[in-house]
């Protein structure tokens, strides 16, 4: 295999990038890498360990001495499995400052691109068609409104349990946006050669179908 096909789905939060990225994956037999939950299991760990993420030593000192594994889509964090403690609204709120760390993405980026280096990947997050994966062989931009990206996010933490307001998930994607967007580093936006998906008022099936029909496996 000496040419291995690379998929990159960039977009805001609650667009749908992981569901369909997900499937995808599944459907055409690639390995799927879920970047954010890099991002947030990085976080839960400097939450965990009390880590002021200003002091430079002493995250250097953390990304040192941590592992992160993502296993058939599930997270370990020092081989402990975390995936679902990751989407918790703590990480929520604390991971877009996390991710504006430039040592933090460094790191990231690194590991991201040592997963993708040998195998057919489609990997999804913020800055995959712009920075970790510029070669990549697809490149998708993926959105929806505001107004329905929230109502996606706040129908999925209703189903596991955790009490927030529509108003309130919305905020906090907006919040998140608003960083990922203006942040230094590699921040959230449509590489020039993606191919742009508004998925407002779309089903999963739909979007999927539609970056389907841009792909060609030879
Ligand atoms: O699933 P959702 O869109 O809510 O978030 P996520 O994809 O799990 O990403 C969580 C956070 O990680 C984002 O809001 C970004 O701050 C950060 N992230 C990033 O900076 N770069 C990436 N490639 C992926 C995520
Ligand atoms: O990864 P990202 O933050 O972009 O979104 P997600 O974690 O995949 O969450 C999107 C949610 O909206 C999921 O519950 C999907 O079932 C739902 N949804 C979607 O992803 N795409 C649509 N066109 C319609 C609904």
């Amino acid at each position: 295999n000496l040419k291995n096909i690379s998929i990159a789905i960039d977009g805001p939060a609650g667009a749908g990038k992981s569901t369909i990225a997900k499937l995808i994956a599944k459907a055409i037999h690639f390995t799927y890498i879920d970047t954010g939950a890099m991002y947030r299991a990085i976080t839960l760990k400097i939450l965990q360990e009390h880590i002021d993420w200003k002091d430079e030593i002493q995250l250097k000192k953390l990304l040192d001495h941590t592992k992160i594994d993502i296993i058939q889509g599930n997270v370990f964090l020092d081989n402990r499995l975390v995936t679902e403690e990751l989407r918790s609204p703590m990480i929520n709120r604390c991971v877009s400052d996390v991710a504006k760390i430039p040592l933090i993405r460094e790191k990231m980026v690194e590991l991201q691109r040592k997963i993708a280096s040998d195998k057919n990947v489609i990997m999804d997050g913020r800055d995959i068609g712009t920075t970790v994966l510029p070669n990549a062989t697809y490149k998708f931009f993926v959105t929806a409104s505001l107004e329905e990206r929230a109502k996606r996010r706040y129908n999925e933490l209703q189903e596991k349990g955790f009490p927030q307001s529509l108003e309130e998930v919305k905020l906090e994607i907006q919040q998140r946006d608003k960083i990922d967007s203006e942040r230094k580093v590699s921040p959230l936006r449509k590489h020039e050669d993606a191919i742009f998906i508004d998925t407002t008022g779309m089903t999963v099936e739909e979007v999927i179908d539609k970056i389907l029909s841009y792909i060609k496996i030879a």
